[in-house]
């Protein structure tokens, strides 16, 4: 019998790839780390008085779903930034962070079976945030990468999929701003993209976790233009984060929003499989999306940071000003080459692209870049590995 090949054929992770490369080689000047999209501004101050305040609440099976009162937080922070009412109690649930969602939101939600009674295709841009590949094998589906490059603005052409992709197609994954480009789906981008899904039937996964990092106008939103166009709230579905929002990656909380029938599919999994937040967590998370005064406060940060950037690669072959998100895509030869020269040369520690973007037909449409997480606690730290980075490969 042969053994299903699921998780078997998997490539290691972008980071384990990334020590294996370095691996035996010394870094050639002072570390300056910028691989992992780990937020290093500060982070609110009332996380701790929080904590302490209901530390007893530890000694509780926190609910699934989120308290009460945090649903009604979420909610309310996305009437606020979408202008779009979402009922607390049947739209939105607690996450412990957008990954474990973007996974078992596909788990629940994608069909054994497309309409046609072929395997389901998973529709995702390649490059991509590598949750989603796994969370649609896991589901039994078919991923198929669609390119996000420059010549697609940097977000994937889903329209120019043939017809059988598109008519299996049960999930279609989209981050905006995105990672690890900083592209920015706009008003336009969002509506066809809606229109597709009402009319092949799949479900908009909206990775959503960059949305408060961005430059200058907030990125629309897929809540709030499917609300503008009338669309079948059962065909999206949205997912943010506290990680970047708050910097608090390591409080793993975000949220899921979508139609009620979804929302219940979703919820029945978790019931199972589910690892709600603890409850002290769930009360900082709540206040987290009660405030908005670290948010703008940390914006402030990046926008000094774009600005650095912005002047250190003004000559850089094809530099593209991110529009959201916290990554620069810098355009080199060869992805691994580029991250091993800065290693070695600078100490400077960034990610090749080709570990985030899957191959194509003989073409891995991330091998020609790397990542460059702009994260760093203060403006001097970044101004110093970018342009030791910017020295050491232009020249
Ligand atoms: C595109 C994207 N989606 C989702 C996540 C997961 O974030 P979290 O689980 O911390 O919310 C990340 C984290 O780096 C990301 O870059």
């Amino acid at each position: 019998m042969n053994t299903p090949e699921r998780f078997s054929n998997l490539p290691d992770y972008a980071f384990p790839r990334l020590r294996k490369l370095l691996h035996g080689t010394e870094p050639g000047g002072e570390v300056v780390d910028m691989t992992i999209g780990e937020p290093r501004h500060g982070m609110p101050g009332f996380v701790a008085p929080v904590v302490a305040q209901t530390v007893d609440e530890f000694a509780k099976y926190p609910p699934n779903e989120g308290t009460p009162e945090l649903k009604a937080a979420i909610s309310g922070w996305i009437s606020r930034r979408y202008g779009v009412s979402l009922d607390p109690e049947t739209r939105v649930m607690a996450l412990n962070g957008t990954r474990e969602g973007l996974f078992n939101a596909c788990l629940a939600l994608c069909p054994e079976r497309a309409a046609n009674g072929d395997t389901p295709t998973v529709l995702i841009p390649n490059p991509f945030y590598q949750v989603y590949a796994v969370a649609a094998v896991a589901a039994g589906a078919e991923p198929v990468f669609v390119p996000a490059t420059a010549e697609t603005g940097f977000l994937p052409d889903f329209a120019s999929l043939p017809e059988d992709v598109l008519a299996r197609a049960e999930i279609a994954y989209l981050c905006s701003p995105s990672n690890p480009q900083g592209a920015v789906a706009d008003a336009l981008y969002w509506r066809e993209l809606i229109g597709m899904a009402e009319g092949y039937g799949f479900r908009i996964f909206a990775d959503e976790c960059y949305s408060e990092v961005y430059r200058n106008a907030p990125p629309p939103g897929v809540l709030q233009v499917a609300a503008e166009m009338g669309a079948d709230p059962e065909k999206i579905v949205s997912f943010h984060s506290l990680s970047k929002r708050s910097n608090l990656p390591g409080l793993r909380s975000g949220f899921v929003a979508s139609g009620p029938a979804n929302m219940a599919e979703i919820k029945r999994l978790r019931a199972y499989a589910g690892a709600p937040m603890p409850l002290p967590l769930q009360r900082v998370a709540e206040l987290a999306w009660c405030d908005e005064a670290h948010v703008e406060e940390s914006r402030a940060l990046y926008a000094r940071k774009y600005a650095i950037a912005d002047e250190i690669f003004a000559t850089w072959p094809e530099y593209t000003p991110p529009q959201g998100g916290f990554f620069l895509w810098l355009k080199v030869d060869d992805s691994e080459q580029a991250t091993l020269k800065l290693w070695r040369e600078t100490g400077v520690k960034v990610l090749p692209g080709a570990y985030l973007g899957r191959e194509v037909a003989g073409v891995n449409p991330g091998a020609g870049y790397i990542r460059v997480a702009m994260v760093t606690k203060d403006t001097d730290e970044l101004q110093d590995g970018l342009t030791r980075l910017r020295d050491c490969l232009a020249g």
